[in-house]
């Protein structure tokens, strides 16, 4: 099965009630293993939780640091873009060359850089005196 259907089972268990905007998220990390997130919504509505954010954490808790590989589908017309904040999430342990996917439902993707999603991130290294 590929990274995207692995995005794709797991958007099928989103909770999206609010925006019915229904998200899924895969990570293969550098050890081979992958970890899956979907959205969680709740009715304080920005303190929903995105598909990548929770594929992130699975990663952690599994205890793997390092992602080789995203992929990220949705339900809109054009792939779905991530977000501002899992750009950084995800930057934390994505080099600038790790491939993200993002992917509709009808089959339709395109693959980006993590440099070209987040050019000149802010990084650990920026609080180094
Ligand atoms: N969402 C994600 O899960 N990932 C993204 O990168 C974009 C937005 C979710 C958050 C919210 O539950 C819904 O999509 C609408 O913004």
């Amino acid at each position: 099965m590929s990274l995207m259907d692995k995005a794709l089972e797991a958007r099928a268990k989103a909770y999206a009630p609010y925006s019915e905007f229904k998200v899924g998220s895969a990570i293969r990390s550098s050890s081979g293993k992958i970890y899956v997130g979907c959205n969680v919504e709740n009715a304080s509505y920005p303190e929903g939780t995105c598909a990548e954010a929770g594929a992130i954490a699975a990663m952690v808790a599994a205890g793997d640091r390092e992602i080789a590989e995203v992929a990220v589908v949705a339900g809109g017309a054009e792939p779905v873009s991530p977000c501002g904040g899992c750009r950084q999430r995800l930057a934390e342990f994505a080099k600038g060359d790790v491939p993200v996917h993002m992917g509709t439902l009808d089959g339709a993707a395109i693959t980006r850089t993590m440099a070209e999603l987040l050019p000149g991130a802010f990084e650990a290294r920026h609080m180094d005196s």
